[in-house]
């Protein structure tokens, strides 16, 4: 009897595991399946979607392919296997000593790009919950897509390939904050296009009421986005700070009011939610120039008071002034903040030639890696950012070089609409650029 119970007893866990199998086996298979569902939704209220492109484009991307669980081959021109995971060859030992002896970190920004045909990450046509239809390419009328099928291979530091369950092992309960300029925010969609493949992804929650990113009243869009993953309590937001500078408008009442722009205090926004964050990466850059100070009505202020150093009139040394403050202010911030990774990103290249971006500059060249594919020198083309960590604890996301090599991956005319004939040689398309910038970041967290 008593051995007939245990018999049965073990036949009921058995069919439990087969139907906990076949029920698990059936959602991956939706969760495969279900990016195929293509709709219009959410946070794109705030954007355009250019009319003028056939819907029957929209589906013909083929979303399977990028999900293929094929064996991690690399190709660069001839097929060439190289094994990423590969840690001792002597290569990388006599690298080793070298570090060593120089510093203890790797240097990410030396290596060069390598034809892949594991990318794009993800689909421009399928992340549309995360892209703005402006920076996906896929999306306008531009008819050359080779620059999207390339990854970053630095030359003596481990980069597995990106992988989202990896990313969400390291962020477990864990925050990822970009603080910075429009191009910060291509980094920030980039991400969360990359750790959801893409996919639809109905079961992340916004909570940009947490950290205040509400759309004001008559205001375009929020100053910022924050959504969590609910399955690992990961959260990944953007807040928009293009000079992080500390900004406060005169008036409150007054929509066309002054603002004062205090270069020695950071973002009230950072100050505020810095004890949440566990990744922090910043950026600035491009809005260091007297047209984008006018339009946006900002006076530079220092200690409190409107600026009256010469030397800062330069609004190059007022970057470098501001660059210098908010580094040693995060540095400052580490002991009392010791899980807290902190980030700043290089200067993303501008690729204008002919002109700049408001006197008919372009970038039209289709053929990627035209200048050379390698960055073979030690030190960061953005000297600023470099010259302020030095002898702080805070890391360098250094892609200026890298980024440098690829100026066919812009906007470039496919920009506005596709009305305007000036171009954007400035932004990245997506996927594209800021995708690889964010393979470095999460390698190194
Ligand atoms: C998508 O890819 C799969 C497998 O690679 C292939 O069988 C299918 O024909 C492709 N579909 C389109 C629309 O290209
Ligand atoms: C989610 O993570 C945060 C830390 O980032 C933690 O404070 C919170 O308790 C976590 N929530 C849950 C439900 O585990
Ligand atoms: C803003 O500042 C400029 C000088 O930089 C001044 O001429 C103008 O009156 C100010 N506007 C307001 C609304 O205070
Ligand atoms: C930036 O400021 C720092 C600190 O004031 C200074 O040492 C450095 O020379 C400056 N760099 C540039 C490029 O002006
Ligand atoms: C576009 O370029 C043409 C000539 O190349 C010029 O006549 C026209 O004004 C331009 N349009 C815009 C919107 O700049």
């Amino acid at each position: 009897m008593k051995g007939g119970n245990s018999y049965s007893f073990k036949g009921v866990h058995l069919s439990l595991a087969l139907v906990a199998l076949f029920l698990f086996t059936t959602l991956l298979w939706l969760w495969e399946k279900n990016p195929m569902v293509i709709t219009l939704q959410s946070a794109q209220d705030w954007y355009y979607l250019p009319s003028e492109v056939p819907i029957d484009s929209i589906k013909a991307i083929n979303l399977t392919k990028s999900k293929a669980k094929s064996s991690p081959i690399i190709e660069t021109g001839p097929k060439v296997k190289i094994d990423i995971v590969k840690v001792d060859s002597p290569k990388r030992q006599y690298n080793a000593e070298v570090r060593s002896s120089r510093s203890e970190v790797c240097n990410f920004a030396k290596g060069r790009w390598i034809a892949n045909k594991r990318r794009p990450l993800y689909s421009g046509f399928g992340c549309k919950q995360w892209l703005s239809p402006m920076w996906s390419c896929r999306l306008t009328r531009r008819p050359d897509f080779s620059f999207e099928g390339y990854h970053w291979q630095p030359e003596n530091c481990d980069v597995p390939e990106f992988d989202p369950s990896g990313f969400f092992r390291k962020m477990q309960d864990k925050t990822i904050a970009f603080i910075g300029d429009s191009l910060g925010r291509q980094q920030f969609q980039s991400l969360m296009c990359m750790v959801t493949g893409g996919y639809e992804s109905p079961e992340v929650e916004n909570v940009g009421w947490e950290y205040g990113l509400v759309k004001a009243r008559g205001a375009i869009r929020p100053d910022g986005w924050a959504y969590r993953f609910p399955q690992t309590n990961t959260t990944i937001l953007y807040y928009w700070s293009a000079s992080l500078c500390d900004l406060e408008p005169l008036s409150t009442t007054d929509p066309l009011t002054n603002v004062s722009m205090h270069l020695d205090r950071p973002p009230a926004f950072m100050r505020k939610f810095l004890h949440r964050f566990d990744v922090l990466v910043l950026n600035t850059g491009h809005h260091w120039n007297m047209g984008k100070l006018n339009a946006n009505r900002w006076k530079m202020h220092v200690d409190g008071k409107p600026n009256e150093d010469k030397h800062l009139l330069d609004l190059g040394n007022a970057k470098n002034f501001t660059v210098y403050n908010v580094v040693r202010w995060l540095d400052s911030q580490l002991v009392s903040h010791p899980r807290l990774k902190v980030f700043f990103r290089t200067l993303s290249p501008r690729h204008f030639v002919n002109g700049d971006w408001n006197s008919g500059g372009s970038c039209d060249s289709t053929v990627p890696l035209r200048r050379g594919s390698e960055v073979v020198q030690e030190g960061s083309s953005d000297p600023t950012v470099e010259g302020a960590l030095s002898g702080t604890k805070i890391k360098i996301l250094d892609i200026t070089a890298i980024s440098q090599l690829r100026e066919e991956a812009h906007m470039s005319r496919y920009t506005d609409r596709g009305v305007s004939n000036s171009s954007d040689c400035l932004h990245w398309c997506l996927p594209g650029i800021p995708d690889a910038w964010n393979e470095l970041l999460v390698a190194q967290i």
